[in-house]
């Protein structure tokens, strides 16, 4: 079997459009992929600060790298395919998806420094952002949540970044239900491919 992780970082409950590309996704993955989801809000993720830091440099230190802080990094890094799901929050994602990364960005787990640069370490071949934005952004230099996760996959070593957008679903509420539509659809057909 192959493992999925879904990261689901969809805020707004049951009125996320997100997590509506996100069943979709999950849905339609293959039979021989087994699911694991990961709800972020319901972890209690600290962000790099004070003692949460100082104690992670410690362990780092101490290649205590089987620390149970450091369970996320290793479940991410032994995912087959990764799918973050994550609303278009203020021209990237929510900063609860930022605190997640810095949980999951661990030398020796996810990625590494050798003599030539920066090597990835995790398993997985696809990492996936599926999101919904209120505006128009594909293509758009101003939106730094896709181009982000996109240089992540480099960083952490997958082979392929997809993303599924569903943009202007507040700018063009009357069309919103059919945009949404057309992505759970894209969402679907790369899952299936997958
Ligand atoms: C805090 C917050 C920040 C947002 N920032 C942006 C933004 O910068 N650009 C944009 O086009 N839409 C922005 N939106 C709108 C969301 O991207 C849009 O409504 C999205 O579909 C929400 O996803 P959800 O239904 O899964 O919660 C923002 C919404 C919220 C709540």
């Amino acid at each position: 079997m192959r493992k999925a992780l879904i990261v689901d970082c969809c805020l707004r409950g049951a009125i996320s459009r997100t997590a509506r590309l996100m069943e979709a996704f999950t849905r339609a993955l293959p039979a021989d992929v087994e699911v694991e989801k990961l709800v972020l809000e319901e972890e209690a993720l600290s962000c790099l600060v004070g003692a949460h830091f100082e104690q992670r440099q410690r362990l780092l230190d101490a290649g205590m790298l089987d620390h149970p802080r450091f369970r996320y990094a290793h479940q991410f890094a032994e995912a087959d395919i990764v799918c973050i799901a994550a609303p278009f929050w203020d021209l990237s994602f929510p900063a609860l998806l930022k605190v997640y990364i810095e949980q999951i960005s661990v030398d020796g787990i996810t990625f590494t420094a050798r003599d030539d640069g920066l090597v990835g370490l995790c398993r997985g071949t696809d990492l996936v952002l599926l999101t919904t934005r209120g505006g128009i952004y594909a293509n758009n230099p101003m939106e730094m949540g896709s181009r982000y996760l996109d240089a992540l996959h480099t960083f952490y070593g997958f082979d392929r970044y997809h993303c599924i957008a569903a943009d202007g679903l507040d700018v063009f509420p009357a069309h919103a239900g059919e945009i949404l539509e057309k992505a759970m659809g894209d969402a679907r057909a790369l899952a299936r491919g997958l």
